[in-house]
C-alpha cells in the first residue's frame, strides 16, 4: 500500500515538475527595458501575461495604456482626408499636414508664403483620442517639442493645439510633468540638472500608462512568483488593500487633480504608497468647489461632494476599475449609487416630477463645460470640452423631462 502511495506521489511530483519545466520554457525572459534615476527597474508588460492574463488583456484596451505611443501612420491614417489636410489661421498663416512613406509631417506657411518656414515630423502621439483627441510631438535630437497641429477625434478634424494663439507659433518644449501624466516613465538626459528641461533619453521612455506606474517595483514579485508557483498570495508587490484612503487617492490624484505646482522633488519620483502633497503642491485636500475646474480634477471635485465627505472609505475605486474601459457603463455606475442610496425619496422639489431612477448620473454628475480646456474648432472660436462633473450633488436647475 505504502509502495503504491509512494509511486502515485512520485507520479504527481513528476507531472508537477514536468508542467513547471514545460511552462518555464515559454517564459519571456525578464529583461529590464528602462531604469529610473532612483534605481527602479522597469520590465515589459508581457512579463505579467502568464499569471494575470485577463488584467493585461483588458488593460491593453484602456485609454490609460493608449495615452502615448511612438508615431505609427495607421493610428492617424483616417485623419488624412484628401484636400482637407490644412489648418488655416485668422492672419493667413497655415499648417499643411503631409505624408510620405508612412511618415507624417507638419509644414508651416507664414502669411500664404510659397515655401514652408518649417517641416517637422510627427514622432510621438499623446492622447488616446478616445474622448477628445491627440497631440503630436517632435524630436529635435534629444529635445522634445509639441507640434502646433492636433487632431480632434469626434469630428475627425485637425485643430490648433489648446493654448496656442491663432497664428503660426514656435513649438512648445515638453517638460517632464506632461509625460508624467501621459507615460509610465521618461528618463531625463541630465538627471542632476537643477532645472527641468525637455531633454530625454529616447530609449528610456515607457509609453502608455502600464502596470508599473500604479504598482511600482515588479522585478522581485515576478521572480518570486515564478519560483513559487503554488503560492497564491502575491509577494513583493504594493498592496492597495493595505493603503490608507489618502494613499489610494494619491495614486489617482497624481494625474487627476490638475497640474499643481511641482515641488523641488523631480517628476516621476512619486510612487504608489506615497502621499502626493509631499511631491506636488496641490490644494486638492481643501477643495472649494466653485474654484475647481472639471478638467482633469476629478479628485478635487469628488472630495468636495457630500457622498465623499459623509462616507468613510470612498475613493475612485468605489466606482472605477482602473484595469477596464468603462465609458458608457451607466448600469454599473447606477447600481453603485443605489448601493449607498437605497429607497431614496425625491420629490421635495416641485420642479422634479418622477426622476428616472436608472439614470442617477445625468442629473447628479452631469456633463459640464470645462473652464480651462477649450478647443478652436473654427477659426478664432473657442469651444469648451464637455467633461463629467465629479461634484456629485444637486443642480438647482434640474427638471425632469
Ligand atoms: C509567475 C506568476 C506571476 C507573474 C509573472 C506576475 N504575478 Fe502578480 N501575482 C501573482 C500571484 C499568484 C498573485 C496573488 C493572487 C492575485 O492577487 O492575483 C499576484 C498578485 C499581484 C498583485 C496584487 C497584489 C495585491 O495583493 O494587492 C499585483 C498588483 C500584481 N500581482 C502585479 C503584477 C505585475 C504588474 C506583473 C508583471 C510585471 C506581475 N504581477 C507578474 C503571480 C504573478
Ligand atoms: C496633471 C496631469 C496632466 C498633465 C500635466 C497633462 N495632461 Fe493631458 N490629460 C490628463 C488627463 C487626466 C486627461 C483626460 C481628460 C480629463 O480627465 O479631463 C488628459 C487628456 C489629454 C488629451 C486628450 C485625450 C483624449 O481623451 O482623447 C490630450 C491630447 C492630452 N491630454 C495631451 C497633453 C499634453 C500634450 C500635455 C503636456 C504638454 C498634457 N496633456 C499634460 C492629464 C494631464
Ligand atoms: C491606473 C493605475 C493602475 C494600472 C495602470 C494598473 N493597476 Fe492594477 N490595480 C490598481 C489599483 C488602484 C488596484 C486596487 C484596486 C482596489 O483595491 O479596489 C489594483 C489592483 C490590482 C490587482 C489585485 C486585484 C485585482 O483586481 O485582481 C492586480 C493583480 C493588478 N492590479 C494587476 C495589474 C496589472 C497586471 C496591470 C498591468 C496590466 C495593472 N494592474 C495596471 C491600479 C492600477
Ligand atoms: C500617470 C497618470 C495617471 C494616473 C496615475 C491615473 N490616471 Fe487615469 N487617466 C490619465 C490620463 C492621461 C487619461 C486620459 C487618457 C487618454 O484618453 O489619452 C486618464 C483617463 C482616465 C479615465 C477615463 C477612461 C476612459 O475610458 O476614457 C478614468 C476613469 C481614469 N483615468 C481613472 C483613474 C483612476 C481611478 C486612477 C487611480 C487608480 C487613475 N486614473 C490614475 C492619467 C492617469
Ligand atoms: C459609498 C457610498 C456612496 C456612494 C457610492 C454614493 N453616495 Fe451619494 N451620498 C452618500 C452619503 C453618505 C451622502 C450624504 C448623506 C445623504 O444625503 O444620504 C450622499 C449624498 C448624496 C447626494 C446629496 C448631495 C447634497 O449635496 O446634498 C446626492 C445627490 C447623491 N449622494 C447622489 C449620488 C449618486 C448619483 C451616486 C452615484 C454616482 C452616489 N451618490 C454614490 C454616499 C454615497
Ligand atoms: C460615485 C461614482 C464615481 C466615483 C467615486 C468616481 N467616478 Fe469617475 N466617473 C464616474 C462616472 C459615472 C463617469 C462617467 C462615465 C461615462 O462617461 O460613461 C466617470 C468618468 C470619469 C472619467 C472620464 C471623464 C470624462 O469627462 O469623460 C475620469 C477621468 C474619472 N471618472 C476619474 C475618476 C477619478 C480620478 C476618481 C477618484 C477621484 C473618480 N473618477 C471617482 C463615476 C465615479
Ligand atoms: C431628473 C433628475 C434626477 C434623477 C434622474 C435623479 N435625481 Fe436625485 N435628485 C434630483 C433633484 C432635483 C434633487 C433635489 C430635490 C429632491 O430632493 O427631490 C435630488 C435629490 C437627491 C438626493 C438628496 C435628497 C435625499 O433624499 O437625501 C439623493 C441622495 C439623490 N437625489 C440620489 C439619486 C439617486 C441615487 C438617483 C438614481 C437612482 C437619482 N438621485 C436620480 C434629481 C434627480
Amino acid at each position: 500500500m505504502i509502495k503504491v502511495m509512494r509511486f502515485l506521489f512520485l507520479i504527481l511530483i513528476g507531472t508537477l515538475t514536468f508542467s513547471c519545466v514545460n511552462h518555464s520554457s515559454e517564459f519571456i525572459p525578464l529583461s529590464v527595458i528602462a531604469k529610473h534615476t532612483n534605481g527602479l527597474e522597469y520590465v515589459g508588460m508581457n512579463s505579467c501575461i502568464e499569471c494575470h492574463p485577463q488584467i493585461v488583456a483588458s488593460h491593453l484596451q484602456t485609454s490609460h495604456y493608449n495615452t502615448s505611443k511612438p508615431f505609427r501612420f495607421e493610428l492617424i491614417e483616417e485623419a488624412f482626408i484628401p484636400n482637407n489636410n490644412l489648418l488655416s489661421f485668422g492672419n493667413g498663416d497655415l499648417i499643411k499636414f503631409t505624408q510620405k512613406e508612412r511618415a507624417a509631417f507638419q509644414e508651416g506657411y507664414l502669411n500664404q508664403s510659397e515655401n514652408p518656414v518649417f517641416k517637422k515630423s510627427m514622432d510621438l502621439i499623446i492622447g488616446s483620442g478616445n474622448k477628445i483627441g491627440r497631440s503630436f510631438l517632435n524630436w529635435e535630437d534629444t529635445s522634445l517639442f509639441q507640434l502646433q497641429g492636433s487632431h480632434f477625434s469626434p469630428l475627425n478634424q485637425w485643430i490648433n493645439s489648446p493654448g496656442y494663439t491663432s497664428a503660426l507659433s514656435p513649438m512648445r518644449p515638453i517638460f517632464p510633468r506632461c509625460l508624467e501624466c501621459h507615460t509610465t516613465y521618461a528618463r531625463p538626459e541630465n538627471p542632476s540638472s537643477a532645472t527641468q528641461n525637455n531633454r530625454y533619453v529616447k530609449n528610456q521612455i515607457i509609453y502608455g500608462i502600464d502596470c508599473q506606474r500604479c504598482h511600482g517595483e515588479v522585478v522581485k514579485h515576478v521572480n518570486y512568483q515564478r519560483k513559487n508557483r503554488l503560492d497564491t498570495v502575491g509577494k513583493y508587490i504594493t498592496r492597495y488593500a493595505n493603503f490608507s484612503q489618502d494613499q489610494r487617492i494619491s495614486m489617482c490624484a497624481l494625474c487627476h487633480s490638475g497640474t499643481g505646482q511641482e515641488s523641488s522633488i523631480k517628476s516621476f519620483s512619486f510612487q504608489a504608497g506615497d502621499e502626493l502633497t509631499e511631491f506636488i503642491s496641490t490644494n486638492y485636500k481643501t477643495p472649494s468647489s466653485n474654484k475647481l475646474d472639471v478638467h482633469a480634477n476629478q479628485v478635487g471635485l469628488l472630495m468636495a461632494s457630500m457622498c465623499f465627505q459623509k462616507s468613510k472609505k470612498m475613493d475612485c475605486m468605489t466606482c472605477h476599475d482602473p484595469h477596464k474601459t468603462e465609458r458608457g457603463m451607466e448600469v454599473k455606475f447606477n447600481n453603485i449609487c443605489i448601493s449607498c442610496h437605497q429607497g431614496i425619496k425625491h420629490n421635495q422639489n416641485t420642479t422634479l416630477k418622477t426622476p428616472n431612477l436608472s439614470d442617477c448620473i445625468s442629473c447628479h454628475m452631469p456633463l459640464e463645460n470645462s473652464k480651462t480646456m477649450k478647443l478652436e474648432l473654427e477659426k478664432e472660436n473657442l469651444q469648451p470640452v464637455k467633461v463629467r462633473s465629479h461634484l456629485i450633488g444637486i443642480n438647482p436647475n434640474l427638471t425632469s423631462e
